[in-house]
């Protein structure tokens, strides 16, 4: 039986209507999940269990004329003015996913319509993803099994990179972000220095965290392994520009699981070609790079289709977060991930 018949407990609690594309919906909220609903929400009432994919219909306008509490995920459509007109008693949106920026309209926020998201655990296997990429590029792993699977002889590997490391040394990160602040819990137990470059970053907030802040400049050019953790914003396209590349030293590893919009891919690809430079890039520019682009072919860099982010099992820590701040909000409770209005301009 497909999620849209099943049978709906009598009202109970906040008139509640998911929104999100129609597949999304089936991973975030899969048949067993929408069975327990009314168990596990006792707060919220499912006004229907399959997740509306627009807004624009007669039956979806029905919906809102009552909905309180929109449970959102990637793929739904925008929330802007028009569309909160038809829902007058709509008081929280609760996002299981990332940044809500591409579909909820500043508007909501005008209207004190409380907004919240899962980023906070979104980032989790994105810092997972990271630390690891930080320790395997420390010992040239992808550089290494390459060498090793294509010669088929051994590889003196202190020969090859005498200056492999996780010791003593000094990881950058761009972004003092949600992404970047758990990447800073998780290298903790690591015998690394950490240094921040955010211009939001302030002294008191650094030493909280035990990293050394520091301008992005002076970051690009000291850092053994450089990661990525900024917004796309206006003011961030092409940080990495060209002279930022070519002053990364020798031997950097430069990791992206931001946005591709924050390096000039062309100059990367020189600086790359150029054999000194390591590029592990989980986003690029656009995100499906030209079949006959370099970085397919290059040896030192290591390319994965976008996997940072939540996927698979990880996706129902989203949905139980965006559902748990529903709940909260349905309590009157104070929400633990809200997005404050004023923070857009500066947040992913
Ligand atoms: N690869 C993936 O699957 C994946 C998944 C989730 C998020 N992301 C990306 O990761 C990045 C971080 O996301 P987040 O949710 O942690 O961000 P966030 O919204 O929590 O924080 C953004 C931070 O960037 C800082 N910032 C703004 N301008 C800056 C600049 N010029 N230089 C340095 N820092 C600046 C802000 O102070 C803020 O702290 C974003 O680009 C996001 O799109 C990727």
């Amino acid at each position: 039986m497909r999620s849209a018949e099943l049978p709906l407990a009598a009202h109970r609690g906040a008139p509640t209507v998911l929104a999100m594309s129609a597949d999304v919906g089936a991973k975030l909220f899969p048949l067993d999940r929408l069975e327990r609903f009314a168990v596990d929400a006792p707060e919220l009432e499912l006004l229907q269990t399959s997740p509306l994919t627009s807004f624009d219909s007669d039956h979806a306008r029905r919906l809102f004329a009552s909905t309180e509490v929109l449970i959102t995920g990637w793929g739904c459509p925008p929330i802007d003015d028009a569309v909160l007109d038809r829902a007058p008693h709509l008081r929280v949106i609760a996002h299981a996913g990332g940044s809500v920026k591409q579909h909820v309209d500043p508007a909501a926020w005008e209207r004190g319509i409380l907004v919240t998201t899962a980023t906070a655990m979104n980032a989790e296997p994105v810092a997972e993803f990271t630390l690891a990429m930080i320790l395997l590029a420390g010992k040239r792993t992808f550089e290494l099994s390459q060498e090793f699977t294509e010669s088929r002889r051994d590889v003196v590997a202190d020969d090859r990179f005498p200056q492999m490391r996780n010791y003593g040394k000094r990881i950058g990160l761009v972004g003092a972000s949600t992404i970047g602040r758990r990447v800073v819990e998780l290298l903790r137990p690591f015998a690394f220095e950490v240094m921040v470059a955010d211009p939001f970053l302030s002294d008191h907030d650094a030493a909280r965290l035990g990293v050394i802040r520091s301008d992005l400049d002076e970051l690009l050019a000291s850092s053994d392994v450089i990661s990525l953790h900024a917004p796309a914003l206006p003011d961030t396209h092409h940080l990495l520009d060209r002279t930022r590349i070519e002053s990364l030293r020798p031997g950097t590893t430069l990791i992206n699981t931001a946005r591709g919009w924050l390096i000039d891919h062309e100059a990367l690809a020189r600086r790359v070609e150029r054999g000194d430079l390591y590029a592990i890039l989980d986003v690029t520019e656009p995100d499906v790079l030209p079949a006959e682009h370099p970085f397919y072919s290059a040896p030192n860099v290591f390319l994965t289709p976008h996997i940072a982010g939540s996927l698979g099992t990880e996706l129902a820590r989203l949905a139980d977060t965006a559902v748990d701040e529903a709940r909260r909000a349905a309590r009157g409770e104070e929400l633990r991930f809200e997005i404050r209005g004023y923070d857009l301009a500066r947040i992913a």
